[in-house]
């Protein structure tokens, strides 16, 4: 069974739909090993809790800074052998000790149309820019914040009168979606480099 270990730090929305779509869906062979959340606090531990998936906090005020957190996270990703991080709602900034110790298996959801908006409060930062589109990008991790190749991207109109409420919970909505399909292609193993062009990820969605 394809083993998935999910990084999350507040709500967990995306675990929540990852855990329903994924880890419970009998047509999908795959299965969330492991939890990482960065804080204590988070209502996402409670979700994986719910779901009996193993959770573990690993926060940076206990390992002092990001090698030394990401070094205790390599090590416990390493006790449930994952062959997919999901990086799903993870508000820190991840090493390379991280990075090279699952080369090309770690990936982020962010909530913009990437490389426009990255960082935090993506939504707002569209809202306010005025722009007519923002979206959902799923890639894959590297060092720079939210700068790997994507995977899978999805616009969603800006509309005149959206709140941030409101356009944050389209937003939220595509997410669930886009981050189950590509998860779900990952266990499916559809993902992968194009050998011609090694920053564009090639996805087989026939069938899928
Ligand atoms: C999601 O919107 C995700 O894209 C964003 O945090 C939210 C987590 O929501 N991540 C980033 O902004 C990363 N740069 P959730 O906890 O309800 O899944």
């Amino acid at each position: 069974m394809y083993r998935i270990a999910v990084m999350v730090s507040g709500n967990g929305s995306n675990l929540q739909a990852l855990i329903d779509n994924v880890h419970r869906n009998a047509t999908v062979d795959a299965e969330i090993a492991l939890v990482i959340c960065s804080t204590g606090e988070a209502p996402a531990i409670e979700r994986a809790q719910q779901a009996d998936i193993r959770t573990e906090v690993v926060t940076m005020q206990a390992h002092g800074d990001r090698d030394s957190r990401d070094r205790e996270v390599v090590r416990l990703l390493r006790l449930v052998h994952p062959d997919l991080v999901v990086m799903a709602g993870w508000m820190s900034i991840v090493t390379p000790v991280l990075l090279d110790a699952f080369p090309d298996q770690v990936i982020n959801l962010h909530p913009s149309l990437l490389p426009a908006f990255p960082g935090m409060d993506s939504i707002a930062a569209a809202l306010d820019w005025g722009s007519h589109v923002t979206g959902v990008t799923v890639h894959v991790a590297e060092e720079a914040v939210d700068g790997g190749p994507p995977i899978l991207q999805e616009p969603v109109p800006i509309l005149p009168g959206d709140t941030l409420e409101t356009l944050s919970e389209r937003v939220h909505g595509v997410e669930h979606r886009l981050l189950t399909r590509c998860v779900t292609l990952y266990a499916e193993g559809r993902v992968r480099r194009d050998p011609t062009r090694v920053r564009r990820m090639l996805v087989d969605e026939a069938g899928a």
